[in-house]
């Protein structure tokens, strides 16, 4: 298969983009893997005609609306995520009415109908660093992650309109299971993704996104990490840290739309050239702005 699929990439002038949160198999496939921020700035440096990106769908979005010349595939275009899918456009008009003046900043999990809405975009790799770019007193609309607008809010000691809007998969986790696996791993040190709630990320040593997990592992003299984030990233840790020892808080901590994408619909999507992700142009180059405002920062 992975023959097949070096051939097909060839032929078709591909680059395969993988999330840190993908199966090892489509992980091992690709040509780059990263968190969000990672994908996004890798997306403008591309120069193939066709990108394959094995992720969720606003991830595959996201790289359309900064390509706009090159085929974006997404090898399961089911692959959503429900985060992303808890404001829509006319929600996010509605809370504008209700603030106005007020900036408006959505987290990368969203639809490109909702970043068309938005003044900036952020992931969690680089939220704080800018939020802290506003004024402290300007006033701001978050949406549609509850808990990472609100540890940010609390980070740089301000106030946020949230909308509670939340990731199903790190829900799962809570702060009784971050103690019981202090218990198990005894000095190991507990990174968290600011995805969870708050009384997780205050169990935890460290609130980084994916990439950021990876960074610290790699530079942190400790030996022995309790991973607090979905399961997948624990492929890349372990490969880049042979030394090191990661223990997941639970096996259980799993997104299905993550591990919709396997190497079979990875080589479907090359040899049939599909399933294509368009975004309406109109919304893309509003959608645009909000992700190179980022960028730019
Ligand atoms: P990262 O940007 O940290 O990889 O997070 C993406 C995501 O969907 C987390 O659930
Ligand atoms: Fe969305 Fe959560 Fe899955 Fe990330 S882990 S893609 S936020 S559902």
């Amino acid at each position: 298969m992975k023959e097949t699929i070096e051939r097909l990439k060839k032929e078709r002038n591909a680059v395969i983009l993988a999330h840190n949160y993908q199966r090892a198999e489509v992980q091992e496939l690709a040509d780059f893997t990263g968190d969000s921020l990672e994908l996004a700035r890798r997306a403008t440096q591309v120069e193939s005609d066709v990108i394959v990106f094995c992720g969720v769908y606003f991830m595959a979005e996201t790289a359309a609306i900064l390509n706009p010349g090159k085929i974006v595939l997404i090898p399961d275009p089911d692959a959503g995520c429900p985060m992303a899918d808890m404001i829509d456009a006319a929600q996010l008009r509605a809370l504008k009415a209700k603030h106005p003046g007020a900036k408006a900043v959505c987290y990368v999990n969203s639809t490109a109908e909702v970043k068309a809405e938005c003044d900036i975009c952020v992931t969690s790799g680089n939220a704080e660093r800018v939020l802290a770019t506003f004024p402290p007193d300007e006033k701001v609309i978050f949406v549609p992650d509850q808990h990472l607008g609100s540890h940010v809010a609390a980070k740089l000691g301000r106030r946020y309109e949230l909308w509670p809007g939340y990731c199903p998969t790190h829900a799962m986790l809570t702060a009784r299971k971050i103690e019981q696996a202090r218990l198990e791993h005894p000095g190991a040190v507990v990174m968290v993704h600011p995805e969870c709630a708050r009384d997780v990320r205050e169990a935890a040593d460290e609130r980084l996104s994916t990439g950021g997990m990876c960074a610290f592992a790699r530079t942190s003299p400790a030996r022995e990490f309790i991973v607090g984030t979905e399961i997948g990233l624990l492929h890349r840790l372990r490969k880049e840290n042979p030394g090191k020892l990661f223990h997941p808080v639970t096996e259980r901590l799993v997104c299905p739309n993550m591990k919709k994408t396997t190497k079979e619909s990875l080589l479907e999507a090359l040899r049939e050239m599909k399933t294509r992700v368009v975004v309406p142009e109109e919304t893309a180059v509003r959608a645009k702005r909000a992700i190179d405002a980022m960028l730019a920062l």
